[in-house]
């Protein structure tokens, strides 16, 4: 075989060739040892950016960052291990709650999870804010407590994917990040390496998301499952909405207090039904279901037996968890101050700018602005209100908790992030569509 060379390749997809697997095989190598250097990296990202992948290329490529590094070897647990992915929102809790609900009819759960960054929290994070619990815990353990329990959360360790850090950090300084097929296999590649055998999406569109549009993000979501289906990871994505925040609370421990209330059944709505909706497609991928329908019925079920929470506080309590918050979510850690942002105006909410909720909410201390600051667990905002809900002059919008003394700043960013209509409006529709399946 002739000897490749960087550049020959960098100008086949700028004159919109199709990259074979070797190649592709090639330049993921030698970006990750570095004999390829970030400038012949970012012209082909570049060249990507404007030319597209074809699904074969993708599919190459995905599997290529795949093998640059470690995978989790999952091979120890029993099942179908079906993992779901969010791509990420503003109070976002449903791996809190789904977690515990699939695993409760019997689907393993063998997660592990991040910290957030920025305006979107991450699900160690949460749990961190249960008194005692702990996500280092090692590999053996891990495999142990999910065969043991149905579930665990591990933090992130090994070096995963270690291609796509780099090829990521790369795009992020080179204006290459909103090419669909780099993000779809940027995401599939990490889902494959830490171990699932199936995948359900969870593909956010509006305000909070990270696609805003409803076209891109169709064409996001179609892009990952064609890619989980060609390499043999039965794949699924629900589009759901994220033009406002999901439930009503957002912050660490907000969050996990919304999370204990929808396992007892009287949790917010939209929380609660994309549980359901998600949960029901991670059933069926695992073969304990054979349509949506009877595994949403497993679901409910679990949650009207009080089996789900059940399993939460199994759960928490296998991780070093004081499992007394799930009878007595007081015990989880409280802001020292509450305020609240009053109606200016009679009206109905026409709109709920997420991002910047999700800005306040780390303006307070409860996300990080860089990958190294310290986050407050027990601050962050309770929404009283979404789009098409009714509000009188001085009702309250929102609750603030904090832990500063004055949080006009705060106020302030909530008061634009409302929009009120003096007509009535309809809510959005919290699930557009699902891809494949
Ligand atoms: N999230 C990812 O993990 N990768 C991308 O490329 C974009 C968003
Ligand atoms: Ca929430």
């Amino acid at each position: 075989m002739p000897v490749m060379r960087t550049v020959d390749l960098i100008a086949k997809k700028r004159d919109g060739g199709e990259l074979t697997r070797a190649e592709i095989e090639y330049l993921i190598q030698g970006y990750t040892d570095g004999t390829i250097p970030d400038y012949q990296m970012s012209a082909l990202a570049m060249a990507i950016y404007f030319r597209g992948m074809t699904p074969q290329e993708r599919a190459d490529l995905t599997m290529a960052m795949v093998a640059s590094g470690d995978r989790i070897d999952l091979s120890a647990i029993a099942g179908v291990k079906v993992d779901k992915h969010s791509t990420g929102g503003v109070g976002d809790t449903t791996t809190l709650v789904l977690a515990p609900l699939v695993a409760s009819v019997g689907v393993p759960v063998a997660k592990m999870s991040g910290r957030g960054l920025g305006h979107t929290g991450g699900t160690v994070d949460k749990l961190e804010s249960i008194p005692g619990f702990h996500v280092e815990i090692d590999n053996d353990e891990f495999l142990e407590l999910v065969n043991r329990n149905g579930l665990a959360v591990v933090g992130q360790s090994g070096d995963l994917t270690p291609a796509d850090k780099k090829l990521y950090a790369l795009r992020d300084v080179t204006a290459t990040v909103e090419s669909i097929p780099l993000i779809a296999s940027s995401i599939m590649s990490k889902k494959i390496a830490s171990g699932a055998d199936a995948i359900v999406l969870d593909v956010k569109t509006g305000d909070g998301a990270f696609m805003k549009e409803m076209q891109e993000t169709r064409e996001l979501a179609a892009c990952m499952v064609d890619i989980g289906n060609r390499v043999g990871r039965r794949t699924i994505a629900i589009i759901s909405d994220m033009s406002q925040p999901l439930g009503y609370a957002i912050g660490n421990a907000l969050e996990v207090k919304e999370a204990i209330q929808t396992l007892k059944g009287e949790g917010p709505a939209d929380l609660y039904e994309l549980s359901l909706t998600l949960g029901s497609h991670m059933v069926v991928l695992a073969g304990k279901a054979r349509s949506e329908t009877e595994a949403r019925g497993l679901l409910e079920a679990s949650v009207k037996s009080g089996q789900a929470l059940q399993k939460l506080k199994v759960f928490l309590a296998a991780q070093g968890g004081d499992a007394s918050v799930v009878d007595y979510p007081d015990l989880l850690p409280t802001a020292a101050f509450r305020m609240e942002v009053p109606a200016r105006e009679e009206g109905y909410v026409s709109g709920i700018a997420a991002e910047r909720i999700g800005t306040a909410a780390m303006m307070l201390g409860a996300g990080r602005t860089t990958k190294d600051s310290e986050i407050d667990l027990a601050v962050g905002i309770v929404l009283h209100k979404k789009i098409g809900d009714r509000v009188a002059a001085g009702e309250s919008l929102a609750t603030i908790h904090t832990n500063r003394e004055y949080a006009d700043d705060v106020i302030n960013s909530l008061y634009d992030s409302f929009a009120i209509s003096s007509q009535p409006v309809e809510p959005p529709p919290l699930i557009y569509g699902v891809v494949g399946g």
